[in-house]
């Protein structure tokens, strides 16, 4: 038995759930307030049979591991550890992020203890006044204060040194940390003074470094952490930790430059923005990133993007298979000011960005003459070189058509050129892992005969079955699905993964399947996978509706779980017709 399954044996829906709301025992469920919605009549139910739990008011629902997932914000690695933990189960990691090393824990704590001592400055001393005029000048809220954690640090030498230094901190931990630095004679004194302060944390919410603005327009305008044990300015992305689930629920992440643009794309519901810390965006950034998404949206003031970082980000696209776009920003604004002017035009504005690819022919064809030989010739040197990097064969036909097209040459030509410019790339393939056969009391056969077809075969992922993560009711299942939606490809999928799902994940990758008639087994799966989990909630619909009229629940309450029932049986009613079409036609 695969640990996860062990972990899922030895531990119990109801203890876990009652541990953080109140539950009481209604027939064969449980119920209670949910934590998820504000209300005042339970409408939480916990069904120890399938060791489930459903929310008719909210209508969330699941596991136990999505109970923790979402109870406390956290993915799934960080939910199993927990769970694992309780049930004293081992979890095999080839990583452990939650162990590191004591030098960086200390470093952590430190910057911890750094932060709230600038944000205890910023909300509470006279000279954080300073501080607070400035946001309040620049729009800032008190929610985005808060949720950004921004500070102030004072105008002295030793103010954040004594302050740590009393809390058992040596000067060597401050060094290391990068907040205090040592002049000429060994003498110290703090890094950030006189500053706005932003915590620059990971995507776990640690604070690694700092930026600090300068409050008035003395130069330079922004002080950042020097490189660390924990700060890595070119593998960091400023408002991660806030912007993750968004990144990953709109499948997009948004890139600016800098802090104050992505803290105006929050307060004003753009949550999916990150700050690349004003410099081209990195391939340990889009590799940070691609845990969560792999389509990215770049967001560039077109004078500012150098041509040699364009060219760098499309080959990211290439080697790290990810799909970047471009925003284009009107000239001499970011988005922090086109933001403030109105939020609906950076709407626009991101709904219009361009893939970089096409983007890059724009810029390399400006001014240039296409209608001379010249022109052409020299529109020829600039984007043959980077068609010519293209790995997928489809985006790459395409752009030499669309290049062919714009020179109004042929599609032969542009290819014998091609073939002249660089011998034929030979692209490593990573090795498939040892296959390892698990069986395990917990599967549900099939959601793991549809994911088996779907890792199998990737060409599945054009046909659009309406499948949905939610229609996944095991948790690691649900991880692979997400994971699969985002990039079909094997190796990428284990990336996004947790270790501890890699051994579930092969076993499906290396299932044997028959290859026949793909697109119809992956439509009859996808049909019954939406009918299981309508039937299932409707089977709890009517569990509670039975228990709900017993016990007199209130009137609003019936009718709002009669409601539900009427609508899954509405959808149940489409997946049976679906259905039908399906095998008149097959
Ligand atoms: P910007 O100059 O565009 O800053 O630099 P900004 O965030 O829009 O700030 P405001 O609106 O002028 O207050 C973009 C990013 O480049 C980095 C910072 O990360 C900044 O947010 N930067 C800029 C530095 O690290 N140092 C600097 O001196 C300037
Ligand atoms: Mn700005």
């Amino acid at each position: 038995m695969g640990a996860i399954d062990e972990v899922k044996q030895r531990i119990d829906i109801v203890e876990v759930i009652g541990q953080d709301i109140t539950l009481t025992k209604a027939g064969r469920t449980f119920k209670g307030l949910c934590p998820f919605h504000a209300e005042k009549h339970p409408s939480f139910y916990v069904y120890p049979e399938q060791q489930s739990w459903h929310c008719f008011g909210c209508n969330n629902g699941g596991d136990a591991f999505s109970f923790i997932m979402k109870k406390q914000n956290i993915d799934f690695g960080e939910a199993l550890r927990q769970l694992a933990q309780k049930a004293g189960v081992v979890i095999p990691t080839r990583f452990e992020p939650g162990v590191e090393s004591e030098e960086k824990q200390k470093l952590y704590q430190i910057n911890q203890a750094a932060a709230q001592y600038f944000h205890n400055l910023f909300l509470n001393s006279p000279a954080g006044k300073k501080a607070q005029g400035y946001t309040t000048g620049r729009g800032f809220t008190e929610q985005t204060i808060k949720d950004f954690q921004l500070g102030y640090s004072p105008d002295g030498w030793e103010g954040l040194k004594k302050y740590l230094l009393e809390r058992e901190y040596t000067e060597k931990d401050m060094l290391d940390a990068g907040l205090i630095i040592e002049a000429e004679g060994g003498k110290t004194h703090d890094r950030f003074r006189n500053k706005l302060m932003f915590p620059i944390m990971d995507m776990r919410g640690r604070v690694t470094g700092f930026g600090g603005r300068a409050l008035d327009d003395s130069m330079p305008k922004y002080t950042n952490s020097p490189q660390t044990p924990l700060f890595d300015k070119s593998g960091t992305l400023y408002g991660i930790n806030l912007a993750r689930d968004a990144v990953r629920e709109q499948d997009t992440a948004v890139i600016v430059e800098g802090y104050m643009d992505v803290i105006t794309a929050h307060q004003n519901g753009f949550k999916n923005a990150v700050a690349s810390m004003g410099t081209a965006v990195t391939e340990k950034q889009v590799n940070i990133l691609k845990r969560l998404t792999r389509n990215m949206a770049l967001a560039l003031d077109a004078d500012a993007a150098g041509e040699e970082a364009m060219l760098r980000t499309v080959g990211y696209e290439n080697t790290l298979d990810a799909e970047i776009k471009v925003i284009i920003l009107p000239e001499g604004k970011d988005p922090d000011d086109v933001i403030k002017e109105d939020a609906k035009i950076w709407q626009e504005l991101v709904a219009e960005s361009v893939p970089i690819v096409d983007y890059t022919f724009d810029r390399a064809t400006a001014g240039l003459d296409l209608t001379t030989a010249k022109g052409k010739a020299s529109a020829r040197d600039r984007l043959l070189p980077i068609i010519g990097e293209i790995k997928d064969n489809v985006r790459k036909a395409h752009y030499m058509q669309k290049l062919a097209g714009l020179l109004n040459v042929s599609e032969r030509d542009l290819e014998a050129d091609l073939a002249r410019l660089k011998p034929k790339q030979i692209s490593h393939r990573a090795k498939a892992p040892e296959p390892k056969p698990t069986r395990s009391s917990f599967s549900s056969p099939r959601e793991e005969y549809c994911l088996a077809l779907l890792l199998q075969h990737p060409e599945l992922k054009s046909q659009d079955e309406g499948l949905l993560p939610e229609h996944f009711e095991n948790s690691e299942n649900k991880e692979i699905f997400i994971a699969w939606r985002q990039s079909a490809k094997i190796e990428a999928i284990r990336k996004k993964l947790e270790p501890a799902i890699h051994e579930h994940l092969d076993s499906l990758a290396t299932r044997k399947l028959l290859d026949n008639n793909l697109e119809q087994k992956y439509v009859q799966c996808a049909l019954d996978l939406r009918e299981k989990s309508l039937r299932s909630l409707k089977h709890k619909q009517e569990a509670v509706l039975a228990l709900e009229a017993q016990s007199g629940g209130t009137t609003a309450e019936l009718a709002k779980l009669k409601e539900l029932g009427i609508e899954v049986d509405r959808q149940l009613a489409k997946v049976v017709k679906s259905r039908r079409r399906f095998d008149q036609r097959g």
